[in-house]
């Protein structure tokens, strides 16, 4: 096939699904959270301990996603430590380092997850600092916590979850920019950033026919493996979970460089990668994929913010040099694409197979 590279444009799509229309939902979602908790100065308003030198955090599914979504900016912006668990594990720890000066975020789009419920009651009875970033206002985590964030994304009604989770990267990014202000480092750039998020997630589902051609390559494949790096492997295993939850193909997601290690070996002409670059990565992702071509020949989409990038045999850009924006396109770019994938396949997005919106037990 051959190579394309793609630009915004404004068109407004067709809405076929309730996942569809909750992914359009996301500019508005953005949009209200902004106004809610940054004020007309600026000034990120949340209650939260400040006093704090170590996070952990604990999630399951996409809220997982979006704690390790997050947690290297948490390290990169406010030199944190920051270590994340999928609850289900965590509550199987031995030891959990409370300290004074650690804050454990719990986040849940219903706050009624059981693995996530058990893992704040056992920091509770330790006696630890607790916040949840929750979409369930009085859900029984939001009752257990000493801090609490309303994602307030609305009823998230499709099973997949998407904009709750987008939601949640949002109230994450508040957190970092207030801790960071509290140090006396200027958040401006991220403030701006933020701002102007909604038009620039419309510009992004404005490229949604764009997308669908992806999806109609990705359809035809059976195996399908997401590379990213740093932030964007999370995210990469966010777009393999979408994919997984809604159309039931086996699609992995790797860090690229450890992909290499021996997990490249399962490719060949009959698989698909997706490959996330932006411009930290850029020159080891080309020489990676080089190899892959070579080696393998499987098909190659590139999802990147890099103009002009070429490696893939079909090329979507995610236009902007904000690494904050970025991150929320490529959520966006790749929650269309799954569940476009969906639609080709005559799955109903909207009704996964044997899974329910909330894991009690
Ligand atoms: C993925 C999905 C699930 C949930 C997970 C946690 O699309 O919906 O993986 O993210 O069950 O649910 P919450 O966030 O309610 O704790």
């Amino acid at each position: 096939m051959d190579s394309h590279n793609f630009h915004s444009n404004d068109a407004v799509p067709e809405v076929k699904s309730i996942m569809q229309k909750e992914i359009f939902e996301q500019p508005a979602v953005v949009k209200k959270l902004f106004e809610r908790c940054i004020n007309t100065n600026d000034t990120v308003m949340l209650n939260l301990p400040l006093n704090i030198n170590n996070i952990i955090i604990s999630a399951s599914g996409s809220s997982y996603n979006c704690a390790a979504i997050a947690a290297p900016l948490f390290r990169e912006l406010l030199c944190i430590p920051c270590e994340y668990e999928y609850s289900s594990e965590f509550i199987l720890q031995k030891n959990y380092f409370v300290t004074p000066e650690t804050l454990f975020i719990f986040i849940s789009q219903s706050g009624e997850t059981s693995d996530t419920l058990q893992a704040i009651k056992k920091i509770k009875e330790l006696g630890g600092k607790t916040l949840c970033i929750t979409n369930a206002e009085n859900s029984t985590l939001w009752n257990l916590s000493d801090y609490r964030i309303l994602s307030d994304a609305g009823e998230e009604k499709s099973i997949a979850s998407t904009k709750a989770l987008c939601a949640q990267l949002f109230c994450m990014m508040l957190i970092i920019l207030k801790i960071k202000f509290s140090k006396a480092q200027s958040i401006e750039k991220e403030i701006h950033a933020l701002k102007r998020l909604p038009l620039y997630l419309e510009r992004i589902i404005g490229d949604f026919d764009r997308f669908k051609i992806a999806a109609e390559m990705i359809s035809k494949y059976r195996d399908i493996v997401i590379l990213g790096n740093k932030t964007y492997y999370p995210v990469a295993k966010e777009g393999a979970l979408k994919i997984k939850e809604t159309s039931y193909l086996n699609v992995m997601a790797y860090p690229f460089g450890e992909f290499m290690h021996g997990h490249v070996a399962v490719l060949n002409e009959r698989a698909i990668v997706i490959a996330i670059i932006d411009e930290e990565n850029e020159e080891s992702a080309r020489r990676n994929l080089k190899k892959i071509r070579a080696d393998y020949n499987p098909q190659i989409i590139c999802i990147s913010t890099v103009k002009d990038i070429d490696c893939g045999d079909f090329n979507i850009y995610i236009k902007t040099s904000k690494k904050i924006k970025a991150i929320f396109g490529a959520l966006i770019t790749l929650q269309l694409i799954a569940c476009e994938i969906a639609r080709i396949l005559k799955k109903n997005p909207d009704k996964p197979k044997g899974l329910k919106k909330v894991v009690r037990d």
